[in-house]
This record gives structure tokens, C-alpha cells and sequence, in this order.
């Protein structure tokens, strides 16, 4: 019987065993997350929303209250068509991070970035630009394009010095996404090193809309294989979103892929950033808590347990200190459901804003608690104490269940 680790995942010259931790942005894909899979021999992800908060938070750099000093006369002010980011700033974070997480590095293994156009930051293409080619010139291993089309994100790196070297992915959720980001980048003769294909069970944001329980991983990753196969392009395809067992993995690796990408099971490793009383939560999360909803203000369908914090939470927008959402008009879906919500009750103290969240804050907060499908089943991958609380697992113990586990089995930890 065939487990992932008779499998490798060839990236040009290298070989890495085919498991990659899906990028998580804020900071839950943490450098430390990442450096585990690298160590392991695997791939990992920071994850770059955010990073002037995220340096702050890990570096003691000032950039969120400087902003927000910068900006303080526009708070009560809907049109925030002025809060823009300071794009020396926007380097400065990416090259801290990925240049500390770099130089750390140990192992075999890689280091990539995700990297969400949906984060327009006020100003999509001049931000996204500083990012990537941040990220390149601090040296990350690879870039994982996800959260958008970005049909013109190959333009934005074309004349970096790494751009043909380091390994350049993008994230689909459909063989026509993928011919749409093919045919935008021909003109630049430089193919996608790896095409992750994320199907509707996944985290974070779904490429999809609410009818995202008639689509199944497995019939998209086929298609995409055999579009590959009869264009005769040779890029290894990229399997995720509700993978849970080495079985489940090993099922992709032989219908073809040339690896997969995991997240969901992570999100209980002591290497996460989600903190441990937020871990809990998703230990104890049941199946019907499982919800798709549409109040991310980026249009998107996301993923997240129903009990979250974030939804239904009123708070003023706080674009001035982070406003990573806002569109090239300086304009926030949740600015304009919260403004809505004041209009009605204006004599209110605290309000509830329903159809949309903070996303910033509340991702930043990790008061959003976004999630796989499978969240409900991270219970069974461990003990439970006395008290009702369960054991955090190490990512190593996660990692390896995935590499050498057969017949579906999942191995629980020593116990503590
Ligand atoms: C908590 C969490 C946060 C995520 N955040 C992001 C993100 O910021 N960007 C992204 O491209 N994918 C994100 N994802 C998707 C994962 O990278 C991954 O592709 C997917 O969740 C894999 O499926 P699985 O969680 O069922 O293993 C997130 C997933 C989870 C569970």
C-alpha cells in the first residue's frame, strides 16, 4: 500500500516531499509553522497579508500606529480615498519578514509566500508590486499567487532579477481560471512553476460562490490534468482543501498530482499563530458549525466556524491604522454595511453589522475564525484532557502523520 512519502514533488532541480502547508494569512501560517515544513523537507507558507501589523507585532516596528498617527483627522471620515499605505513601509515589513524567515531556515525543504491580490490596500497594482517583488528580492524560495485572478501580477516581477528562478505558483479554483492566467502571461514565455488547485472544501476564502457544495476537488483537479496533459505542459498540479489523511493525499498523488497542500490539520500546531484558547475552539467546533458566508467585504465566500467573534460584530472601521481592503476608490464593503447600521440606529451604543465584517481587525485579532470544512474532525486527531481542553500537537507530529499514515489512519501524540 502506497503512502505520500513514496512520492516526490519536483520543482526544477529540487525534490521535496509532496506536502505543502497552505499559506494563512494573518500570521497563521506563522514563519515558525513554515520553517518546520522546510525542516521536515516539505513546503511552507508565510503569508504576507498584513505584514506592516505582523512586523509590529514580531519585529517592534511602529508602522501601525504611524499610519494611523498620519491619518488620525479622517477617522470620522467615510471617504478614505486618502489612507494610503506608504510603500517604503510595504517593502520594509515584507523585507523583514522574509529575510528573518529566511535566514532561519533549515533543511531541504522551501519557503514560500502567499500572496492575495484581494488585498488592494488602497492602491492594488502599486501595492502588490512593492509585495512581490519585496518577497523576491529578500530572497523567498517561492511565491504562491492566490485571492485573484492576477492576470498581471507576472508583469509586475517580469524585470526582477529572481523572476525566473524563484518558483512562481498560482492558486485556482477552475481549469477556466487557469487558461484565463495562462493566456495573460504567454506573452512573458515564463509557464507557473506549480498550479495549486484549491477545491470548495478549503479555508479562508473559497473560488467559489454559495453553490460551492456542487463542486468537488477531485472532478477539478482531473480536468486540470488532462488540460495539461493534452497542451502538453509540464507543470506539477497542486491538490487542496479537505485533504485529512495521508490516504486522502496519497489518492491525489495517484491520480497524478505532484503534491498537496494542507492547512486545516495545522491550524492546532503549536507553530500556528492562532492562539491556544482560540485552538481550543476549533477542537471543540462541530459539523454544523461548519459556515460559508458571504461577510467578507471582498466578495468572496469564506469559511469559518459560526460561534466567531467576527460576525455580527459592530466596530468602527479602522481603516486609518490597517484598511487592507480597501478597493483602488479608497471604498470597504464593511464601510458601507456599518454606516447603514449607525444610519438606522443612531442613538445606539454598540451596534451589530450582519452582512459584513471587519476583516482587518478582526483577522488581526484572530477574532475571525476562519476554517477548513473538515475543522470538526481536528478532535479525533487527539487527546482530551480531564478538563475538557485537548493537546496541542507539534506541526512535526501533523507533517509526518501525513508522510507515512496509511489506511486512513490518523496518529494521535504521545500524551502529555
Ligand atoms: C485558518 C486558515 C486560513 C487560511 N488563509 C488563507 C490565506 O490567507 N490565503 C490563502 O490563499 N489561503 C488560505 N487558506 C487556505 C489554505 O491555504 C489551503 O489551501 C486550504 O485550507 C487547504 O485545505 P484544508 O484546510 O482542508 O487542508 C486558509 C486556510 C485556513 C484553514
Amino acid at each position: 500500500m502506497k503512502r505520500v512519502d513514496d512520492f516526490r514533488l519536483r520543482l526544477g532541480k529540487q525534490e521535496v516531499v509532496p506536502i505543502m502547508i497552505g499559506g494563512m494569512g494573518v500570521d497563521i501560517s506563522t514563519a515558525e509553522l513554515a520553517l518546520e515544513a522546510a525542516r521536515l523537507g516539505g513546503i511552507g507558507h508565510i503569508s504576507d497579508a498584513m505584514l506592516p501589523t505582523v512586523s509590529d507585532r514580531r519585529y517592534k516596528t511602529k508602522f501601525v500606529s504611524e499610519k494611523q498617527k498620519q491619518y488620525k483627522l479622517n477617522i470620522e471620515i467615510t471617504d478614505k480615498s486618502i489612507v494610503q499605505f506608504d510603500l517604503a513601509q510595504v517593502a520594509e515589513s515584507t523585507r523583514l519578514h522574509v529575510s528573518r524567515t529566511m535566514e532561519a531556515k533549515r533543511g531541504e525543504g522551501m519557503i514560500f509566500v502567499n500572496c492575495m491580490e484581494k488585498l488592494t490596500m488602497n492602491s492594488p497594482r502599486e501595492t502588490l508590486r512593492v509585495r512581490l517583488n519585496g518577497a523576491l528580492d529578500a530572497g523567498i524560495d517561492g511565491i504562491t499567487l492566490s485571492a485573484g485572478l492576477h492576470l498581471g501580477s507576472f508583469e509586475l516581477m517580469k524585470d526582477n532579477a529572481r523572476f525566473r528562478d524563484a518558483k512562481l505558483g498560482i492558486i485556482v479554483s477552475s481549469l477556466r481560471a487557469l487558461q484565463l492566467f495562462l493566456r495573460k502571461t504567454a506573452k512573458l514565455n515564463r509557464l507557473p512553476d506549480f498550479i495549486v488547485v484549491e477545491g470548495p472544501l478549503a479555508g479562508g476564502h473559497l473560488g467559489f460562490g454559495m453553490d460551492w457544495a456542487e463542486y468537488d476537488l477531485l472532478t477539478i483537479t482531473k480536468e486540470v490534468l488532462a488540460y495539461l496533459q493534452a497542451e502538453h505542459l509540464s507543470i506539477p498540479v497542486i491538490a487542496a482543501g479537505g485533504i485529512f489523511t495521508g490516504t486522502d493525499a496519497t489518492n491525489f498523488l495517484e491520480a497524478g498530482c505532484g503534491g498537496v497542500q494542507v492547512a486545516t490539520r495545522f491550524t492546532v500546531a503549536k507553530e500556528c499563530g492562532i492562539p491556544e484558547k482560540v485552538q481550543q475552539e476549533y477542537y471543540k467546533a462541530t459539523e454544523d458549525q461548519m459556515e460559508v458566508n458571504n461577510t467578507s467585504p471582498t466578495g468572496y465566500p469564506m469559511r469559518m466556524i459560526s460561534t466567531s467573534p467576527s460576525i455580527g460584530a459592530g466596530i468602527r472601521p479602522n481603516c486609518e491604522a490597517y484598511g487592507y481592503l480597501l478597493d483602488a476608490n479608497g471604498r470597504c464593503a464593511y464601510i458601507d454595511a456599518y454606516n447603514a447600521e449607525v444610519a438606522l440606529h443612531p442613538d445606539a451604543k454598540k451596534i451589530s453589522v450582519k452582512e459584513k465584517t471587519c476583516l482587518c481587525t478582526h483577522m488581526r485579532n484572530y477574532d475571525c475564525w476562519t476554517c477548513g470544512h473538515y475543522t470538526y474532525r481536528l478532535k479525533d486527531t487527539t487527546h482530551r484532557h480531564a478538563d475538557g481542553t485537548y493537546q496541542i500537537l507539534s506541526a512535526e507530529h501533523i507533517f509526518r502523520d501525513y508522510q507515512f499514515s496509511t489506511d486512513n489512519q490518523i496518529a494521535l501524540p504521545a500524551k502529555i
